[in-house]
């Protein structure tokens, strides 16, 4: 299974701080918006994966993560010259797919729980067509809606209707076989110019290959496009990190831990980040094996 990372788009709802630079670089307490969706692929043990971006940003994302080696996977790059869609991820990354599966993940979407690698791993082990998520909101407009009939069969996902049929979104995380590259070359633009994912899964949907997999109340699911989303995600992981002793979404612990890397490497790279609790954190995290 392929993995990619959708990291451009406009970012206006959080203007003036994305005039300059992408959201997905702007910070998310103490580590960059991205590191968030990389360690979901990463905890769902996906070594190749595509960064999307904007002509501007990509070379930062490459500075930021260069080709991945440092943490055992292989990243690469493609730009996405204007934000058309997020179904323009499989068109732009149809080479990278090839006939092999691929998880998408939206580069502003955190997600934090119990049991995650479980989900993600029995996503990638029972795919059969496209895997989306179902996540209970208050707020179930701004998303592509899940409407179910009385036995919760999936009837259909509306993009952002102004009557939603329940208050059960997809999330910014999807699986899919290899065809989705086809479908989403054929998805044709919305009223409001974009080629839609919720095409794509309304696509699989009128296959009958459309699965949607409920995410309970153990799994936090935050969208940090707006500058209220992102001080919320940021208390979030402050809270968590500061109460437990372990950090959310640090990319060379989960690197690790899936065996992408070794505990000698992943103690250079926090030596290499000492001056900081974060790689204080990594330092000590290789150093309980070092040292037994
Ligand atoms: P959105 O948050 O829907 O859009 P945006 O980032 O452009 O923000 P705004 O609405 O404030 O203008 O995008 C979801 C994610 O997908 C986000 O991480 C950006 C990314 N994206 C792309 O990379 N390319 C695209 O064509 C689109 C639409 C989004």
């Amino acid at each position: 299974m392929k993995g990619i990372i959708l990291a451009g788009g406009h970012g206006t709802r959080l203007n003036p701080m994305t005039v300059a630079v992408s959201k997905q670089l702007l910070p998310v307490y103490d580590k960059p918006m991205i590191y968030y969706p990389l360690s979901m692929l990463l905890l769902a043990g996906i070594s190749e994966i595509l960064i999307i971006s904007t002509p501007q940003d990509t070379p930062l994302y490459r500075r930021l993560l260069g080709d991945g080696s440092q943490i055992g996977v292989s990243i690469t790059y493609k730009v996405q010259d204007t934000p058309r869609g997020l179904a323009d991820a499989f068109i732009l990354g149809a080479d990278f797919i090839g006939n092999d599966s691929v998880c998408l993940i939206l580069g502003d979407n955190i997600f934090y729980g119990y049991d995650m690698s479980g989900v993600l791993q029995n996503a990638i082990k029972n795919l059969d067509g496209a895997t989306v998520f179902g996540y209970p909101v208050k707020n179930p407009k701004a998303f592509g809606v899940v409407e179910f009939d009385e036995k919760h069969n999936v009837i259909s996902i509306e993009e952002k209707p102004t009557h939603p049929k329940s208050n059960y979104v997809v999330p910014g995380l999807y699986f899919y076989d290899s065809q989705v590259v086809e479908i989403a070359k054929n998805v044709k633009p919305s009223k409001r110019g974009e080629i839609e994912i919720t095409s794509v899964n309304n696509a699989y949907l009128s296959m009958g290959k459309l699965k949607v997999s409920l995410l309970g109340r153990g799994i936090a699911w935050l969208d940090t496009g707006t500058p209220h989303g992102m001080l919320k995600a940021a208390e979030f992981v402050e809270a968590v990190q500061s109460r437990q002793g372990y950090y959310v979404s640090c990319i060379e612990e989960i690197a690790w831990r899936r065996g992408f890397i070794s505990t000698e490497q992943l103690l250079e790279l926090g030596e290499k980040l000492q001056a900081t609790e974060y790689g204080k954190y990594i330092i000590s995290l290789a150093g309980e094996v070092l040292n037994q």
